[in-house]
């Protein structure tokens, strides 16, 4: 893993921006797998700018977003459909029908989780940009998911449920499921970038760079395994590895 470190959120965000373009511009029809949280809305609001600014075009890149909460429509302003037209795709050329949401809103969940791990495959991920929880989940892959995960429905873990809730009126409006891409999913991917600010992840990244073996109880321990991952962590991330 090569790790880039940094000052502070912005520098991540700018860095992370500058890896991404860098990329697109090599590649203009390329795959980007895509989170969302808070991590990386700096990183989107670089890319923007620099769209707007620079006119690096997305009209031939595809998108596959990680997650998505079960139960909530496209329309629900916590829901990472809205996340996503919010933070990036609205500002960008990026066809709308070239991006991808696993969709938390239909009634056959398991099929849908079908429907999309076969895009997924189909389309192959070129560069996965990924958050990390405090927990180690990737995507919403909590500890104890099988490193052999494909996209799957997940109960949330409380204490996820609970870093999310700032987003909602209350925690009882969190909701309790989601679809995520699994594990197996994310690590098919060509190459992977993670993000990692502040102070609340520095155990999570000191553990993931501890020489411990990867372990199914912290599913990022098994990006070690990856031939191709670039973190990028700004300071305070990195305070608890020295
Ligand atoms: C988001 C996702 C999650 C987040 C993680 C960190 O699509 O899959 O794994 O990356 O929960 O969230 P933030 O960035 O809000 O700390």
């Amino acid at each position: 893993m090569n790790i880039v470190r940094v000052d502070n959120y912005e520098e991540m965000s700018k860095a992370s921006a500058r890896y991404i373009i860098d990329k697109v511009k090599a590649n203009r029809k390329m795959t980007l797998g895509l989170a969302t949280g808070s991590t990386p809305k700096g990183t989107y609001q670089y890319i923007i700018e620099d769209h707007k600014q620079k006119g690096t075009s997305y009209q031939q890149i595809s998108t596959f977003n990680l997650d998505e909460y079960i139960g909530l429509s496209a329309k629900d302003p916590n829901s990472y459909h809205f996340y996503m037209k919010d933070v990036l795709f609205n500002h960008i050329d990026l066809p709308l029908n070239h991006t991808h949401i696993p969709n938390g809103d239909v009634l056959d969940k398991e099929e849908e989780c079908v429907r999309y791990e076969a895009k997924v495959k189909e389309s192959s991920i070129d560069l996965q940009i990924l958050g990390i929880g405090a927990n180690g989940h990737i995507g919403f892959n909590e500890p104890g998911t099988s490193f052999q995960s494909e996209t799957h429905v997940v109960a949330l873990a409380e204490s996820t449920r609970e870093a999310n809730a700032r987003f909602f009126p209350s925690i009882d409006d969190v909701p309790t499921h989601a679809i995520t891409m699994g594990i197996a999913s994310i690590m098919a991917s060509k190459e992977i970038l993670l993000l990692v600010s502040g102070e609340a992840k520095s155990e999570a990244l000191e553990r993931l760079l501890s020489d411990q073996l990867p372990s199914e109880d912290f599913p990022a321990s098994i990006l070690k395994t990856h031939p191709r991952v670039t973190i990028i962590a700004d300071n305070e991330a990195l305070m608890a590895t020295g």
